[in-house]
């Protein structure tokens, strides 16, 4: 296990930036089945883990906050207010699209259990209309602009390793 320090990324971070990387992958073929291939199998392979995987990663990036704003000042420093921006910018994304589809299931009246875990229960009567709306109206937009946020970290990245004039950053986060 080594820590993250001013040149590289440690185990911990290392881990929670691809283990979510992998899960935000899969999440991206759920959404994508669900709009592009509607009453597929290959839609109802991917569907039903939509839920249960957006929020475990709602889970992973409190954890992976906490560890960031702990280890902040070891990281390896961002090359410019840009990059930092950027990174800010995806943690942003991480919270919101998730807590918005979690706000439209309480405010349906929609129970909500997660592998099976009771998070919230569902309850009869009047909707809460303003949480639906907020999910309804933005759940899907945001979620579709992180993942052209994310194509261009990964354009940053990788055009930080092939322009000479730039310091290659990959090696902070993978080797
Ligand atoms: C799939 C979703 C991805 C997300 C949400 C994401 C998010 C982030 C975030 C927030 C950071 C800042 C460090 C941290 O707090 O963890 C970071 C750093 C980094 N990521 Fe990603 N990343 C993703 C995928 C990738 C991929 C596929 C690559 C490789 C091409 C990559 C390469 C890097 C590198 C090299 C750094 C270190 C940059 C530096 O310190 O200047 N990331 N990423
Ligand atoms: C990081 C986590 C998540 C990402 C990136 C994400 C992304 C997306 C995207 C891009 C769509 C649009 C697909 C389409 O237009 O057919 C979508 C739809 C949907 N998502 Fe998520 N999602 C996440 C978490 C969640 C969670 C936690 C829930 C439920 C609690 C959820 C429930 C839904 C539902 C019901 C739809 C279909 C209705 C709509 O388009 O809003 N998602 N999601």
């Amino acid at each position: 296990m080594t820590p993250d320090n001013q040149s590289r990324y440690g185990t911990v971070s290392r881990v929670l930036h691809w283990g979510m990387a992998v899960l935000l992958l899969w999440q991206l073929m759920s959404s994508a089945a669900h709009y592009f291939l509607e009453d597929t199998a290959i839609e109802a392979f991917f569907w039903p883990t939509h839920k249960p995987l957006g929020f475990l990663l709602l889970v992973l990036v409190f954890i992976r906050l906490i560890w960031a704003v702990i280890n902040l000042a070891k990281r390896p420093p961002s090359l410019t207010k840009a990059a930092a921006a950027g990174h800010l910018a995806l943690y942003g994304f991480m919270f919101i699209v998730p807590s918005l589809a979690l706000l439209r299931q309480y405010g349906a009246g929609r129970a909500f259990e997660p592998f099976g875990l009771p998070v919230f229960s569902g309850f009869e009567g009047e909707k809460i209309k303003w949480m639906i709306d907020l999910g309804s109206d933005f759940h899907g937009e945001l979620g579709w602009a992180f993942f052209a946020v994310i194509i261009g970290h990964i354009s940053m990245a990788v055009w930080h390793k092939f322009k000479d004039t730039e310091q290659d950053v990959l090696p902070r986060m993978y080797k």
